[in-house]
C-alpha cells in the first residue's frame, strides 16, 4: 500500500482489471464463419436441428456432423491479429510491463484464444475440441464420431457428447465470470451481435463500476450501451486498443 512504499518511487500505474467478452466477429478474419451475418452458420442451419439438446437426441449424426465440420474448419484457420493483440497484452502483465490483469470471456468454441497464447480464457458456451460425458462428467479432448453409443474413455459408459452449450442449456464457468464482472475496471465486448444472453446482459451489469467498450464492425445496436465504441475491423482495432491500454 502507498504507506508502505518509500516515497521517493513513483507511484505505478493503478491495477487495472480487465474483462474481454469475445464473439464469433474476432474469429471472422481468421476464416471462421459468424452465426448471424449474412453468410452466418444460422443462415445454413436451423439452430433447433444442430444446437439443442432435443437435437442431438433426435439425428445426432447430423449433429455429430454439424460440429465435425466446423473442427475440420477450425484446423485449416490460424489466430488474426485481434486474437494475438489480447495475447500480447495478458504477456505484458506476466511480464510485469503492464500493471493489470486481463480474462477473456469467449461465447467462441474455437481455441483461436488459445493457440494466440491467452492463458486466462473461460469458455462459457465450451470448447468444439472437447466432448463431455454425461455420466461422470469427464470433458476429454474430441475423438471420431461423438456419438451417445460412444464409450467415454474414462469411464466407458456410451454417454458422450460434443462438450457445447446449447440453447436452452446453463452457459459454464458463470460463477467466476460473475466474480471477474463484478470487480472489473474495464469491460471490453469484441465482434459480439449482444443478441445471446446472458453474454449479451454482463454490459448493464458492469456499467456502474466499469469503463465499458465495444469492438465491432458495425456501431452498437443501442447507441447507449457502451460509453465508447470503436467501429471496425477486430484485426485493426484490437491492436490499436492494446496499444492504448499499455500506453497507459
Ligand atoms: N470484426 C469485428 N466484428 C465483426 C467482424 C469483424 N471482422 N465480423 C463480424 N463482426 C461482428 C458482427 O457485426 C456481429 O455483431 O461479430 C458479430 C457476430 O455476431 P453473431 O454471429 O451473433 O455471433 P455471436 O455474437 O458470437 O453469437 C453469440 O449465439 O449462436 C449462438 O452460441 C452461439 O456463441 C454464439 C452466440
Amino acid at each position: 500500500s502507498p504507506m508502505e512504499r518509500p516515497l521517493e518511487r513513483p507511484l505505478e500505474r493503478p491495477w487495472e482489471r480487465i474483462v474481454v467478452l469475445t464473439g464469433a466477429g474476432i474469429s471472422r478474419e481468421s476464416g471462421l464463419e459468424t452465426f448471424r451475418d449474412g453468410d452466418g452458420l444460422w443462415s445454413r442451419y436451423a439452430i433447433e436441428d444442430v444446437c439443442t439438446p432435443h437435437a442431438f437426441h433426435r439425428d445426432p449424426l447430423l449433429v455429430d456432423r454439424f460440429y465435425n465440420d466446423r473442427r475440420a474448419e477450425l484446423w485449416r484457420v490460424r489466430p488474426n491479429d485481434a486474437h494475438l493483440a489480447l495475447a500480447r497484452l495478458e504477456h505484458a502483465a506476466r511480464a510485469g510491463e503492464w500493471d493489470g490483469e486481463i480474462l477473456i470471456v469467449t461465447q467462441n468454441i474455437d481455441d483461436l484464444h488459445e493457440r494466440a497464447g491467452s492463458r486466462n480464457v473461460v469458455h462459457m458456451h465450451g470448447e468444439l475440441l472437447r466432448v463431455r460425458c454425461t455420466a461422470c462428467g469427464a470433458t476429454p479432448d474430441w475423438q471420431e464420431n461423438c456419438l451417445p453409443q460412444t464409450p467415454c474413455p474414462i469411464c466407458h459408459r456410451p454417454a458422450l457428447r460434443p462438450d457445447v452449450v446449447w440453447f436452452g442449456e446453463i452457459p459454464l464457468h458463470m460463477e467466476r465470470i460473475q466474480a471477474a464482472l463484478d470487480r472489473c475496471d474495464r469491460f471490453v465486448s469484441i465482434g459480439t451481435s449482444g443478441t445471446v444472453y446472458p453474454a449479451a446482459g454482463f454490459v448493464a451489469q458492469v456499467r456502474d463500476h466499469a469503463d465499458t467498450l465495444d469492438i465491432n464492425l458495425e456501431a452498437p445496436a443501442v447507441p447507449t450501451a457502451f460509453e465508447r465504441s470503436m467501429v471496425g475491423a477486430a484485426t485493426r482495432m484490437v491492436p490499436r486498443w492494446v496499444d492504448e491500454v499499455l500506453a497507459g
